[in-house]
């Protein structure tokens, strides 16, 4: 059943969709979006501040290439992969249309979509510092900060960030590799695997009994007076958001590439797993600039955890969390567990977004082993939870405006899943 936004609780509670409220999968359709034009022309943020994220991913090619196996010319990005057709078929049922994964599960060095965000936090900071040292002569590879001079000036700095898992390890790696020191606060639901392969990296692993929200707040106040270190604020980073959004240059060049064309008539709809928001919104962002109304965000996040639902929906501009509509945040979709969106992401992007849908665990372990016997996709649950949502989202959507339609759905995560881990969430399917 679609529910109608305006479905309101009882005196006083937000507007939140009572499915939604009872842990329901649910289609939502943003009553709030607006074309492009106007969000874009009020936006704090332009092409230019994508452009020059773009830039900079650029310049620390040379470095990338020589630090990790696995990035061609140093590129972190991923494979547009067309669906097999029987699985096509399965997921758009009658619907017209064609199906692709943007493969972030497999993306290189850390398999995972937190690292176009992260790792590029980390960039933009060492940039900063080695700037300010006056080790950036005209002309200088940045190859060059992996030399003894740079890493001597990073071994005297700390990055700090506080994640359910896979921003920590985005964060760890680069960090580590550039030689900082990394603290990395995590919640009670992070995987005892994410946090053991934090502490192998030399990362300080920080674990906190509460939900993420409290380990980002824990860190962020542990960290705020220091100069000799940079807080990578998942809630609130306008670095990671243009890190997340050159992504769309990278799907824009692949969607040429295989011929498609993304127009008025011809609709791309992307399904995005959202945690915090940082990642799909920053996608979304780009993706809005390069194609205008012709994009069609859908975020995607559990029955337990619909974050930027609430937010969304609530049409408040404070932060609403789950808690407030009733809801617990407990879900296998650990990078999803997320239970107040980012309010620079929901204020940046809440009015492009096409709809939320929310889907239950259990589909999360469905679809995994689906993909994973069907195409050999390793995914982890937060990452199988797009194609969850593709079906039901069609079933909800008027046939017309899906004819034509182009669907990617964005595998977030999975390449790295430990063999024991992954035969654990096989089993749960
Ligand atoms: C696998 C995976 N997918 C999606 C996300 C969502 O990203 P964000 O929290 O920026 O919304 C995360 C977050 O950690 C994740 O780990």
């Amino acid at each position: 059943m679609t529910v109608n936004a305006t479905l309101r609780g009882t005196s006083g509670e937000p507007p939140i969709p009572a499915p939604v409220r009872r842990a329901e999968p649910t289609v939502w359709r943003n009553p709030h979006r607006q074309d492009a034009a106007s969000v874009l022309a009020a936006s704090a943020f332009c092409e230019a501040d994508m452009r020059q994220a773009e830039a900079r991913w650029r310049r620390f090619d040379p470095l990338l290439a020589q630090l990790f196996d696995g990035t061609e010319d140093g590129r972190i990005d991923s494979p547009l992969l067309p669906v097999a057709p029987d699985l096509s078929r399965t997921l758009l049922g009658d619907a017209p249309g064609s199906v692709w994964v943007k493969a972030d599960h497999d993306l290189p060095v850390t398999g995972c979509i937190k690292a176009r965000g992260g790792v590029y936090e980390v960039l933009a900071y060492a940039e900063t510092l080695a700037k300010a040292a006056g080790l950036l002569r005209p002309g200088l590879s940045y190859a060059a900060f992996a030399s003894d001079v740079f890493r001597d000036l990073f071994a005297r700095h700390t990055v700090a960030v506080g994640s359910t898992g896979n921003l920590g390890f985005s964060v760890g790696v680069m960090g580590r590799a550039l030689g900082f020191a990394v603290e990395v606060h995590m919640s009670h639901d992070a995987k005892a695997w994410k946090k053991q392969r934090l502490r192998e990296l030399g990362a300080r692993v920080v674990e906190h009994p509460g939900d993420y929200g409290l380990a980002v707040a824990a860190a962020r106040e542990a960290f705020q007076d220091r100069s000799d270190a940079h807080f990578v604020d998942d809630e609130d980073s306008v670095d990671l958001f243009l890190g997340y959004a050159a992504a769309a240059l990278d799907l824009q060049r692949q969607l040429a590439e295989a011929g498609i064309a993304v127009d008025a008539a011809h609709p791309l709809y992307v399904y995005l797993p959202c945690g915090v928001g940082g990642a799909p919104g920053g996608v979304t962002f780009g993706l809005t600039l390069l194609f205008g109304d012709a994009v069609r965000p859908v975020f995607v996040e559990p029955v337990a955890a619909p974050c930027m639902l609430v937010q969304l929906a609530s049409g408040l501009d404070r932060s609403v969390s789950v808690y407030e509509a009733g809801l617990d945040n407990r879900t296998a979709a650990d990078g999803l567990a997320v239970a107040s969106a980012s309010l620079l992401v929901a204020r940046t992007v809440g009015r492009l977004i096409d709809a939320v849908v929310t889907v239950p665990d259990a589909d999360l372990f469905r679809w995994l082993k689906v993909l994973w016997s069907g195409a050999g996709m390793r995914l982890e649950p937060s990452a199988a939870s797009g194609f969850a949502a593709l079906n039901r989202f069609l079933a909800e959507t008027p046939p017309a405006d899906v004819v034509s339609a182009t669907h990617v759905v964005w595998t977030t995560g999975g390449a790295h899943l430990p063999e024991a881990e992954f035969a654990t969430a096989l089993a749960r399917a």
